[in-house]
């Protein structure tokens, strides 16, 4: 199934689960950058919230605000027991120390999955995952290719393909072409994370590879991902319309854990 219909059937099944629930879930994000990309990402999370019947609730803070300042925002919601979850917006303006402010959220709250006691995976790799279980990708004995090591997406990417069973290899911008070769012509999953327009061309790829594509390059008004369109694949994600909607779908299912935790304790 094309990720638009998946995302819209698991949607749909949350909000039957969340009309059946008293309190209702409440997440809440905090902004304090004025980034059009990220004022577009958090548009999208806030609408997917209404849709499925979740409360969401958005902090904007001004882009001059101190550490201390969105410090203290975070530890009021760590401690808000109406508040289930919360992420705080990245990219954060440079006078923030983003390491430090991921490690000020609650594990227990940390919808993102960012902190490394979190409870909850980040929403992009585990969301990848969710939708290539869904599709019936057997993960066992697979080789994996991330192509990209950020902490974000390709870190936690390997984390989780591994423990899917998979024989997981990390390249990134400086692999060698010779061995990024190597890699992809044995590779079954390729998951590239790069942030550089159609950097992954086909070349190398078994015709039954699978390719999931976490780019989102803008150029000359148009979105392009890390890899070029219509590789001669097995299972190609498109972009736009593919990963950022598994993402959003993950922030949401994260929350109902982040819930379930909050309820039980
Ligand atoms: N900026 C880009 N992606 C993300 C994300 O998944 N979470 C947060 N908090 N900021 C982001």
């Amino acid at each position: 199934m094309i990720i638009k219909d998946y995302v819209l059937q698991e949607k749909e099944k949350i909000r039957n689960k969340v009309s059946n629930m008293g309190i209702k879930p409440h997440l809440v994000i905090v902004q304090v950058n004025d980034d059009e990309a990220s004022s577009t990402y958090v548009r999208g999370k806030l609408k997917d919230c209404e849709e499925v019947g979740v409360r969401a609730d958005l902090i904007r803070l001004a882009v001059t605000a101190s550490q201390e300042e969105l410090l203290s925002v975070i530890e009021k919601l760590n401690h808000d027991p109406d508040v289930h979850g919360f992420i705080v917006q990245m990219p954060l303006p440079k006078q923030i120390n983003e390491d430090i402010i991921k490690a000020a959220v609650a594990p227990s709250k940390d919808v993102d999955g960012f902190h490394p006691l979190s409870k909850m995976d980040p929403c992009t790799p585990k969301g990848i995952i969710d939708y290539l279980t869904s599709e019936g990708i057997d993960f066992t004995g697979k080789n994996a290719v991330v192509i990209g090591r950020s902490n974000i997406v390709g870190k936690p990417m390997a984390r989780l393909l591994t423990a899917k069973n998979c024989n997981t290899t990390v390249l990134h911008s400086k692999t060698r072409p010779e061995d990024m070769a190597f890699y992809l012509e044995h590779a079954d999953i390729v998951v590239v994370a790069i942030g550089k327009k159609e950097f992954l061309t086909g070349e190398h790829l078994k015709k039954t590879a699978v390719v999931v594509d976490v780019g989102i390059n803008r150029f000359e008004g148009k979105l392009y991902g890390d890899a070029k369109a219509g590789l001669d694949v097995a299972l190609q994600t498109p972009v736009p319309g593919g990963v950022g909607l598994l993402t959003r779908l993950t922030l949401i299912k994260n929350l109902l854990e982040a819930y379930s935790h909050g309820i039980q304790n």
